[in-house]
C-alpha cells in the first residue's frame, strides 16, 4: 500500500502538468468565459473546435445565425434551424446562451424597412414590424437564452446616434422601445447593450446616458457590451480601464462582448469596427501568412496578458469575457477590412492548439 501511496504521490503532479487546466476552469471561476461559435462548429460535433468550444468555455453567442438577415431574410419568412441547433448545442453541455442581436442597422433585411413598393415604412409601421420581430424570435427561445443584445452599434464614434433605419424612420425612442419588446417577450432574460470603440469616452459617455435614461423609466437593462476588438497599440488601457468603471458606475454588468486582438496592419484610412470596411488584398498587409516569429508572438503574448490582468482587476464589475472566435481559422479578420488575410486574433492557432501564453493566462487566474 505504501509503495502504492508513493507512486501516486510522484505520478500525481506529472498528470497534472500534462492537463494544463482550462479558462472554464480558471477564468470561468471570475467571470463567464465565452465565445462566439459559427453553425460549422457547432455541427461538427467530432471537430477539434467543437470540443475547444466544451472544454474551454463555459459560454456560447451565435456568431450570425441569430441576425436578423439570417432568421427572416424574406418578410414573413423564418430560418429557424441554424438558431435552434445553437441553442441545442449549448443545453446539451450545460453552457450560458447568448443571443445575438435583435436590432442592429447592419445584417436586417431591407424588407424590415420598406413597403411592398420599396418606399420607407412609416413609424408606426416600422414600430408595429420591431414589436413583432421581438416578440417573435425572443419569445420562441424565452427560457433557453440568458441574455439578448438588444440594440447592436446605436452611437457613433463621437457620442451622436448612428443614423440607422432604425433612427432615422422611427426617432430616439427606437432603443427604449426595443428594450420594452425585448422584456415583455422573456421578462427573465438579460437584456444588454453593445457596441465597439467603447474605450473613446464621447462614446462610453453617451452610452451610459442612454443606459441611466433607460433605467429611469424602469426598463431593464443589465449589462453594456463592450465588443473590445482590439489592437496592439488600442485602446490604451488607462482609457480601457476608465470606461469600465464609467459603465460599471451606472449600475450595469460590463461584458467584453467580442474580444479578439487585430495585430494585422490597417489600410490608412481604416477606423473603429464598422463591418462595412472592406479593402484590397496585399501580401504586405498579410505579414504573419506563414506563422510568426517568437518575439512577436511574445509581443502578442504581453498584450493578451495585459488585457487579462485588466479584467481580473475588475472582475467584480465585468460579467461575462467573450471571444468573438474559438480559435484563429474562424476570425472574422481574417477577411475583414482586407479579405483573405491570416488573423492571429485569439488564444488558439489555426490548428486549435493553445498559443504558448495562455498558460501565462491561465497562471493569472488559478
Ligand atoms: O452565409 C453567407 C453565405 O451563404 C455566402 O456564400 C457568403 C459569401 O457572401 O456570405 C455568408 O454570410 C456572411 C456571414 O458573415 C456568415 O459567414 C456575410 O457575408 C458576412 O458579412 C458576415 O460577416 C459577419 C459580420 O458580423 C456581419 O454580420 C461576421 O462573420 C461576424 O463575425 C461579424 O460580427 C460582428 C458582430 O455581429 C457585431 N459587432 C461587430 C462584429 C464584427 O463585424
Amino acid at each position: 500500500m505504501r509503495r502504492f501511496c508513493l507512486i501516486l504521490t510522484l505520478c500525481l503532479p506529472v498528470c497534472m502538468m500534462a492537463q494544463q487546466e482550462t479558462l472554464r476552469e480558471t477564468v470561468g471561476n471570475y467571470f463567464h468565459i465565452g465565445c462566439a461559435v459559427n453553425s460549422s462548429i457547432v455541427q461538427a460535433t467530432d471537430s477539434k473546435a467543437n470540443e475547444l468550444v466544451r472544454t474551454q468555455f463555459n459560454s456560447i453567442v451565435a456568431e450570425n445565425c441569430m441576425k436578423a438577415e439570417h432568421l427572416s431574410p424574406r418578410e414573413g419568412e423564418w430560418n429557424w434551424a441554424e438558431a435552434d441547433a445553437f441553442v441545442a448545442f449549448g443545453e446539451a453541455n450545460h453552457m450560458q446562451i447568448i443571443g445575438h442581436c435583435l436590432v442592429w442597422h447592419s445584417q436586417t433585411a431591407e424588407w424590415m424597412f420598406r413597403d411592398k413598393n420599396g418606399k420607407e415604412v412609416s413609424r408606426e409601421v416600422l414600430i408595429q414590424r420591431m414589436r413583432w420581430y421581438i416578440r417573435t424570435v425572443v419569445g420562441r427561445y424565452k427560457g433557453h437564452i440568458a441574455g439578448w443584445d438588444v440594440c447592436n452599434e446605436s452611437f457613433e464614434d463621437d457620442g451622436t446616434r448612428r443614423q440607422s433605419p432604425w433612427q432615422r424612420i422611427i426617432g430616439d425612442d427606437y432603443i427604449e422601445l426595443a428594450y420594452r419588446f425585448a422584456h415583455e417577450a422573456d421578462p427573465d432574460a438579460e437584456l444588454y447593450y453593445n457596441d465597439y470603440s467603447m474605450s473613446v469616452p464621447a462614446k462610453y459617455n453617451a452610452v451610459c446616458e442612454m443606459v441611466k435614461s433607460l433605467k429611469a423609466k424602469g426598463l431593464r437593462i443589465d449589462a453594456v457590451g463592450m465588443q473590445s476588438h482590439n489592437g496592439l497599440t488600442w485602446p490604451k488601457l488607462v482609457e480601457y480601464d476608465r470606461a469600465i468603471d464609467a459603465i460599471a458606475a451606472t449600475g450595469v454588468k460590463v461584458i467584453i462582448s467580442e474580444l479578439d486582438m487585430n495585430v494585422l496592419p490597417n489600410p490608412d484610412s481604416f477606423s473603429g469596427a464598422e463591418v462595412s470596411q472592406q479593402f484590397e488584398y496585399s501580401a504586405k498587409m498579410d505579414p504573419y501568412a506563414n506563422g510568426i516569429d517568437k518575439r512577436t508572438q511574445d509581443l502578442f503574448g504581453e498584450r493578451w496578458q495585459a488585457f487579462f490582468y485588466l479584467y481580473r482587476h475588475h472582475c467584480h464589475q465585468i460579467a461575462r469575457v467573450t471571444f468573438w472566435a474559438v480559435g484563429d481559422a474562424d476570425s472574422w479578420l481574417n477577411d475583414w477590412p482586407i479579405p483573405g488575410r491570416h488573423a492571429h486574433a485569439t488564444l488558439f492557432d489555426r490548428d486549435y492548439n493553445p498559443k504558448p501564453f495562455l498558460k501565462e493566462i491561465i497562471k493569472m487566474y488559478k
